[in-house]
């Protein structure tokens, strides 16, 4: 049987914009705008990408984040990931942004927020990739900073969904982002959140009762608590799991030991998506070859995965539908082979 992998129609959930910046534009972003890298080379940059755990990639990550002047910049960014959309069959889009990285050294919220739109916009047209917005807050940093981010935001609802919370997990628990949350929701946006990457399943519930998230970003570790567990199955709260972001900073030794396929037989709603794929070794297409391959899963698991991915989405019923009917065609082209 052939394998799916660049040939299934499948959603991303789990993306952060910044992370999809490669070596090469990095360097070439930095000449642009005359900013000095520590690396010589775009094989320099490459060889600094080994990491132990979330914050030794998290240092690395902001740092590259500098090169990002210009709506110009956001823009090719942006249209460069989708791009890899179009090319690897990923219909729809749902990608986290971090304005904190960027406003804290004096880039406009307009100057971001308007160079990944028009790109976002530009694909709908050009390329066929269907997208939305994700604004993330920065945990690591004040409650007090996330709130006046999200007032900043207010204007430019519409494209922006949802807010999220990513950055450093542990010491950082949902709670400390409750009212935040509560104001997001109050003013119309849906809420996500990391959890249970590095942090414990406390962090999941706190994420599911205190910040009221339609879906939760990771939460790999909820496999620590069965009554967890079965309330994620119960309430088929998805999960936007990444398998090789997982391997590349060590919340699994390697491939082989990911709970993936463990997680989908719990029953569990699982997606499979690219975190920070320039940084982590892959898009959509290269997580799904990774966890085929590591953990034995069938044509009917992937296209389970692809399934589920659209059905977690925040796209309307009536928008999922075309997209759920085109898998079904698909699953039925792979039974005929
Ligand atoms: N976890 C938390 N924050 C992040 C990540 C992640 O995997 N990627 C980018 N910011
Ligand atoms: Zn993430």
């Amino acid at each position: 049987m052939r394998s799916p992998l660049l040939t299934l129609p499948k959603a991303e959930l789990h993306i952060h914009i910044e992370g999809s910046l490669e070596p090469e534009m990095m360097v070439a972003l930095a000449q642009r705008n005359g900013i000095t890298l520590p690396y010589d080379s775009v094989e320099a940059v490459q060889a600094a990408y080994q990491f132990e755990n979330l914050q030794s990639f998290l240092d690395l990550y902001y740092a590259g984040a500098q090169v990002l002047q210009t709506e110009q910049d956001f823009y090719d960014l942006t249209w460069a990931y989708l791009q890899k959309c179009a090319a690897q069959q990923v219909r729809h889009t749902e990608i986290f942004f971090d304005p904190q990285t960027h406003c804290d050294r004096g880039i406009p919220f307009e100057v971001v927020h308007s160079g990944i739109t028009q790109a976002l916009l530009d694909a709908r047209v050009q390329i066929g990739v269907s997208s939305a917005l994700i604004l993330c807050f920065l945990r690591h940093l004040s409650a007090e900073a996330a709130m006046a981010t999200l007032e900043q935001a207010l204007p430019y609802r519409g494209i922006i969904i949802a807010v999220g919370l990513d950055s450093s997990e542990l010491g950082h628990p949902p709670s400390k982002f409750q009212a935040v949350f509560d104001r997001a929701r109050a003013e119309g946006f849906l809420t996500v959140a990391h959890a249970g990457e590095e942090g414990p399943p406390e962090y999941i519930w706190e994420a599911i009762r205190l910040l009221k998230v339609s879906r939760i970003d990771h939460g790999v570790r909820c496999v620590e608590d069965p009554a967890l567990v079965e309330y994620l199955v119960e309430h088929q709260i998805p999960l936007t799991v990444c398998p090789l972001s997982n391997v590349k900073l060590c919340v699994f030794d390697e491939m082989a030991q990911h709970n993936l396929k463990q997680l989908i037989d719990l029953g569990l709603c699982v997606t499979v998506n690219s975190d920070d794929p320039a940084y982590f070794g892959g898009y959509m297409a290269e997580n799904f070859a990774a966890v085929e391959s590591a953990l034995g899963l069938t044509p009917e698991h992937l296209v389970q995965l692809a399934e589920n991915s659209f059905k977690a989405s925040f796209l309307p019923p009536e928008k999922q539908k075309p997209y759920l009917e085109e898998l079904l065609t698909y699953k039925t082209s792979l039974e005929k082979i």
